[in-house]
């Protein structure tokens, strides 16, 4: 696990996917199995539209909420359709998912603004999951670590270091994601090193701090290998999230 004082965390992410029984059956299987949490934080990202019901399902246990997104905005308005970061702190929820790579490239979200979300979340009271990572082709170009660069440096750029300091980064090659074709212990290490580098070269201390996710085809059987990895404190997982034995596996494997 990674270094010194970092809690790893095992977000759940689970994407479109659900519906308010079998929701309730999953979150009910995962408060038996979490046990007393403390080595490990237990994360679930369910739809919107779950969130108020997961956060009485998950009350009294150690097990924390987060949104999938947020609205840019941070004053309520005229925005038919956008959930503030304030209605999702108002439900329970402690962490927003933000730059998550099916909405830079289904929804089109630009570095900008993923900037926006990270700022309007850190201005409601949540810790923002940044995720940034490469596609196939970038990644065949050699430019993984430019993107990557790109991508931790607009929030860097504009927000400047300090925002890491309440922040969570989720490396999430885009070739991995929902494939089955999980980065190696070794391709994660080595671009969770890097952006750790990028912090780090702006503060030791926030960037030795700063948790890591690896996230893309995350599952019980390959779990263990990339937590072990000095730099990946834990991980963001979509699939596996929602089967309550595999998440739980994977959970313990970031637990120790
Ligand atoms: P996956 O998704 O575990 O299904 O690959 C990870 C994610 O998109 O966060």
């Amino acid at each position: 696990m990674g270094v010194g004082a970092r809690t790893p965390i095992v977000a759940g992410n689970w994407k479109m996917n659900g519906a308010l029984n079998a929701s309730s059956d999953l979150v009910a299987a995962l408060v038996a199995g979490v046990g007393e949490g403390g080595d490990a934080e237990m994360l679930l990202c369910p739809p919107f539209v779950y969130l108020d019901a997961a956060a009485r399902w998950i009350e009294s246990t150690p097990i924390a909420l987060g949104a999938q997104d947020l609205a840019s905005e941070v004053e309520p308005g005229a925005y038919t359709g956008e959930v503030a970061g304030a209605m999702l702190a108002d439900v329970g929820c402690t962490h927003v998912i933000v730059g998550h790579s099916e909405r830079r490239t289904l929804y089109g979200e630009t570095d900008d603004q993923v900037v926006a979300k990270f700022r309007a979340a850190q201005s409601a009271g949540l810790v923002p999951i940044l995720c940034v990572g490469e596609t196939l082709a970038e990644r065949e170009d050699a430019d993984t670590a430019a993107v990557v660069t790109r991508q931790v440096g607009a929030v860097l750029d504009v927000l400047g270091v300090d925002a890491l300091g309440e922040a969570v980064v989720a490396y999430e090659p885009v070739w991995a994601i929902g494939t089955g074709r999980t980065a190696t212990p070794d391709q994660a290490q080595e671009v969770h090193a890097l952006i750790r580098a990028l912090i780090g070269a702006q503060s030791a201390t926030i960037a030795g701090g700063l948790r890591i996710l690896y996230g893309g085809s995350v599952k019980g059987a390959n779990a263990a290998e990339l937590f072990a990895r000095e730099d990946i404190d834990g991980g963001l997982i979509g699939g596996a999230s929602l089967d309550a034995s595999e998440f739980l596996t994977i959970f313990h494997a970031a637990s120790g």
